[in-house]
């Protein structure tokens, strides 16, 4: 069985930079993989091939097609939703006008509103502050915002950019078990980045780590979370 998203070698960077050399994954449809790796290792480059926000070469393909020239928007329609590193959103607009950004892509009325629902069974927060400024919003509020309209594009797949950065341990908490039930209920595949190695080897059951642009070590995450030399040597703890 073929995974639902498949790199292959790929090679990637900016100008005459090149930051990925030769970054090989899978992510099953349904399942968590996470991607760590240390501060400038091609985390967030690695994200950035995926949607064609950077040029690269290799092969990325997506429910066995591939994404090459693939411009953004169709990326998008074909089911991937990015949550990029800083959430993305935009602070001058309402909640409600920054949901309505991640469905406007959708002719299914109907289904928009069911998802609707969905989103704010999740995240409560949001339907008491549709109207108010996402600017008001706290951290972990603008997180929450930002999965939400990642949702509203009805994914097959979520990238997301360390969803814990700058968050307080209680509220990465909370953001991590709303996207395991995320994955669960609603069965969509998370690529899941993250500086903090501890949960996100606990979410997923593959990882990655990335060493300057290469795969330095991949597995079960369980088997990497027992392999002390592992976690010494790329986890740091
Ligand atoms: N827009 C850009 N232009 C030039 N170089 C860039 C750009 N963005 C990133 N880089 C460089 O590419 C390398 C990989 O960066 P990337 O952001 O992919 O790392 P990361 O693993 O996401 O790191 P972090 O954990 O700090 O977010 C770094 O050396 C970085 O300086
Ligand atoms: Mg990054």
């Amino acid at each position: 069985m073929t995974a639902l998203l498949e790199l292959e070698n790929v090679r990637a960077g900016y100008g005459p930079t090149s930051v990925l050399h030769g970054v090989s994954l899978e992510v099953p449809d349904g399942s968590v993989v996470s991607l760590l790796g240390a501060n400038g290792a091609g985390k967030t480059t690695t994200l950035r091939a995926i949607t064609g926000g950077v040029r690269w070469t290799g092969d990325i393909r997506f429910a066995g097609r591939s994404l090459r020239r693939s411009p953004t928007e169709d990326i998008v329609r074909r089911g991937i939703a990015h949550v990029p590193e800083g959430r993305g959103i935009c602070t001058e607009l309402t909640v409600d006008e920054n949901l309505r950004l991640g469905a406007h892509l959708r002719q299914d009325k109907a289904e928009v509103k069911k998802d609707y629902a969905r989103v704010f069974e999740y995240f409560p927060v949001l339907k008491e502050r549709r109207r108010l400024s996402a600017s008001t919003l706290s951290g972990g509020e603008q997180q929450m915002l930002a999965l939400a309209r990642a949702l509203l594009m009805r994914p097959r797949l979520m990238l997301l950019d360390e969803p814990s950065l700058g968050l307080a341990p209680m509220v990465v908490r909370s953001i991590f078990e709303i996207i395991r039930s995320i994955n669960r209920t609603s069965k969509v595949a998370v690529l899941l980045v993250e500086q903090n190695a501890r949960i996100a080897l606990d979410l997923s059951t593959t990882t990655y780590v990335l060493e300057v642009g290469r795969v330095a070590v991949h597995g079960a995450s369980a088997e990497l979370q027992g392999d002390e030399s592992v976690r010494r040597s790329y986890l740091g703890y």
